[in-house]
Parts: structure tokens; sequence; C-alpha cells
């Protein structure tokens, strides 16, 4: 397994490396660079040990973050103490793991920063062992690996072969490919096992004569980020998409379309499907006697006839076998009123409303706030970076889906 993961593999993960003490730390500086290659946020901590084979400034130079490795450093915990550090990962990943770090997580020390993050936070662990073979065939780290496997502890690796020590046999760690793909294979879920989800994304374009049109502001991120969350939730995904400039989503099928009557068809001609999710901001209206040839420009006034657009919720709902229904709502006041009045108006299952227009939200922001509306409920999702918000919608969606199902 030697293939690097795509780029938004890890999209926002934040992973918290702990570096321990053993001749593998060399390769921890491809470890953090690999992770960050796939999207990830990474924060090295280091054990005191691990200073003796890589420096902190190695690891803060791929990082791009200031490595912590003192427990009892001021300025450090009044910036991001040993409790923030803990909840900020959203996994804890120890690569190289020694046997002596290992004898530490399973008694729960918390001796130094690295053991004290693990003892203080929920976030799951995944280590990847590197050691002598005589040290990993021991019973004592054998023992310790029982009873931390048994607490939830995940391991990639070790793997076997020549050993710098000159042994050869079981405790190398894994390659950094494996490692990031080890970790990335943490976040997969079931909870949209096998579920067909057809989703609409970015903004269309409607021509005006060859070489111009009418299009929004919309970036396609919400839409891309929910398309990756859903495939991470095990849903075999569809995503029809107006122009953006975003890669192509892993894993899921993607079809290019520019105008919302392409899109209108390309989704009706993927019907039935499970779930759809509308988060495409498509044209209301198209210019009804777009040119031929490109407009010259001239002194007199130049009309532009617009006509409504297919309506493309509308269109699903109200088919054949309608899937379980999600549309997007772009609002700049009066959000829940307005999404309550679109969930009824076009008959769909579910509505999630954002506020546009306001600081650092909504279209081409990274961030975004979203109140999610069904019939006889709501959420609100608070302002998170998109690709995390994405997850959590997913979860809402996967919940109401199952709710629909079991009626
Ligand atoms: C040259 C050298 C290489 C070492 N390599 C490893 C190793 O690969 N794996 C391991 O578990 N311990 C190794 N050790 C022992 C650890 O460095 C030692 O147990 C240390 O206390 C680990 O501290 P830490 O777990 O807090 O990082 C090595 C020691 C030396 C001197």
């Amino acid at each position: 397994m030697d293939a690097a993961l795509p780029p938004n593999a890890l999209a926002a993960r934040r992973v918290l490396l702990i570096v321990s003490g053993g001749i593998a730390a060399y390769k921890a500086p491809d470890v953090v660079r690999r992770l960050r290659d796939a999207g990830a946020e990474v924060q090295v901590v280091m054990t005191p040990a691990a200073g003796a084979f890589i420096t902190p400034l190695t690891l803060q130079a791929v990082s791009g973050r200031e490595v912590r490795a003192e427990l009892f450093d001021p300025a450090a915990e009044a910036a991001m103490g040993h409790i923030e550090l803990a909840r900020w990962a959203d996994v804890i990943l120890i690569a190289p793991a020694t046997a002596d770090f290992l004898a530490r997580l399973r008694l729960g020390m918390a001796n130094d920063l690295a053991s004290a993050v693990c003892l203080a936070s929920e976030a799951p662990i995944l280590a990847a062992p590197a050691m002598n073979q005589q040290m990993w065939k021991h019973p004592a780290t054998q023992d310790n690996l029982a009873a931390l496997a048994a607490r939830g502890v995940r391991f990639a690796g070790p793997g076997a072969g020549s050993q710098a020590c000159g042994e050869v046999g079981p405790g190398r760690m894994l390659e950094a490919t494996e490692i990031c793909a080890a970790t990335a294979a943490l976040f997969e879920r079931d909870l949209l096992s096998g579920v067909r989800v057809l989703l609409t994304a970015g903004p269309t374009r409607e021509p005006i004569d060859p070489v111009r049109y009418i299009s929004n502001h919309s970036s396609g991120k919400m839409g891309y980020a929910i398309a990756t969350a859903l495939r991470e939730a095990g849903a075999i995904v569809t995503l029809v998409s107006g122009p953006t400039i975003l890669p192509p989503p892993a894993g899921v099928t993607l079809v290019n379309v520019e105008t919302a009557r392409d899109m209108h068809e390309a989704v009706m001609a993927r019907l039935p499907t499970d779930i759809f999710v509308a988060t495409a901001a498509v044209a209301d209206y198209r210019i009804d006697n777009a040119a031929s040839n490109k407009i010259k420009r001239s002194d007199s006034a130049l009309e532009l006839k617009l006509v409504p657009n297919p309506d493309i919720l509308k269109c699903v709902a109200a088919s054949a076998a309608p899937p379980f229904t999600v549309g997007f709502a772009a609002e700049t006041n009066d959000v829940e009123r307005h999404a309550r009045d679109k969930l009824e108006r076009k008959a769909i299952d579910m509505v999630a409303a954002n506020l546009v227009g306001g600081a650092g939200l909504g279209f081409n922001a990274d961030d975004n706030e979203l109140m999610v509306i069904w019939r006889d409920g709501s959420r609100l999702l608070p302002r998170a970076a998109k690709t995390r918000l994405a997850r959590t919608l997913v979860d809402v969606i996967a919940e109401r889906y199952a709710a629909r199902a079991a009626r």
C-alpha cells in the first residue's frame, strides 16, 4: 500500500501526533507531511526522549505549528494547555509508539505532556508501534498491547523485516502512507452504508451569448464537503456539479454540468435514489433569447428576457418514488421562517438553511452555520469549517432518513 491518500481524505481533521523516542522518529516528518497533504491539521507533541532522535524544529517546519513537548510550560499552558490539546484532537496518532510509551499508556500515567494528553482525551487513539523485535515479542509488551486493544486503542502495524539494530523480525514501524491510510480509515463510518445519494453542488451558468453568462457566488465548497462526508458515512454518492474550481471528491461519481437545464436533466436521469441533497445554487431564471453569436457593443440598450428554469427540487420531490429530499436555503433574514416555508412549498423532508451575507459565512467562505429544519423538529449546527459542518449535517440526515424509513 504505497499510494498517497486523496487530497481531501483527512480534510480539516485534527490529528494530534505523538512522537515518542524510538529510532523510527526519523520517519515522523514524512508522516506529518502526508497527513497534511491529505488535508489534516497536525499538532505534534514529542516525548522528552523523542528529542534525542529528531529536533522539534524539523517537526515544526513540516507541521506549520509549534511543537509541544513540555508539560510544565507556563507560556504554552496559558495559550493552549494540555487539556485544550486533548479536546482539540479528532484523533491521537502515536508514531512511533515505543514499548515504554505503550506501557505508560496502559498504566494511565500522565508524567509527561504526551501521556497526559492521552489520558485527558476522548479522541480515538491509533498507535504505530516501533521497536526491537525482542521488545515487541516480550510478554510485558504483548500484555500491554492486549490491554490497550481491549480498551479501544487501535494499532497500525508493526511490520516485519530487518531492523535498525541489525535483527530481523516484527517491530518495524509501518510506512508513512500506510499510517495515514489507517488514520483515514478510523473516520470511515457505516451510518449510510450502501445508501444511494444524489447530490447537486456549485452554481449554474446561464448563457447570454457564447462568451457571456449569468451566474452566482456559489463556490461548491459546502456541497463537495457534504459529498465527502456522505462517502465517509458509507453512502454511494453521485455529485452533479456546476462549474467550480474544486478537486473532485474521492470515491464519488462526478457529473459536470453548466446550466440549470443540464443539471435538471442530469438529476432526473439518475432517479430513483434513496436520498437527494440539493446544495447547488441553481439559477431561478435563464435568458430566453440567448444569442448564438457574440453580442456586439452598440449605443442602444440591450434587453434580456428572463424565463424561469425548472425547479429541480420540486421535480425530484414530485417524482414517482421520491427520495428523502434535503434542500438548502440561503437567506439574508428570517432564516427559520423562510426555511419552513420552503419545506412546505416544495414538499421536501428537510431544509438546511444558512444566513448569507454575514461576516465570513455562507457563499465562498470556509465557515458556515446551519439551521436544519424538518417537519416536527429543528437543530442548529453552530459555526464551523464547512468540512466539519458537513459531517454533522450528514449525521442529522442519516438520523432523519432512518426515522422516515421506520415510519
Ligand atoms: C539508540 C536508541 C534507539 C531506541 N529505539 C527504540 C525503539 O525503536 N523503540 C522503543 O520502544 N524504544 C527504543 N529505545 C528506548 C527508548 O528510547 C526509551 O525506552 C525511552 O525511555 C522512550 O521514552 P518515550 O517512550 O517517553 O519516548 C531506543 C533507545 C536508544 C538509545
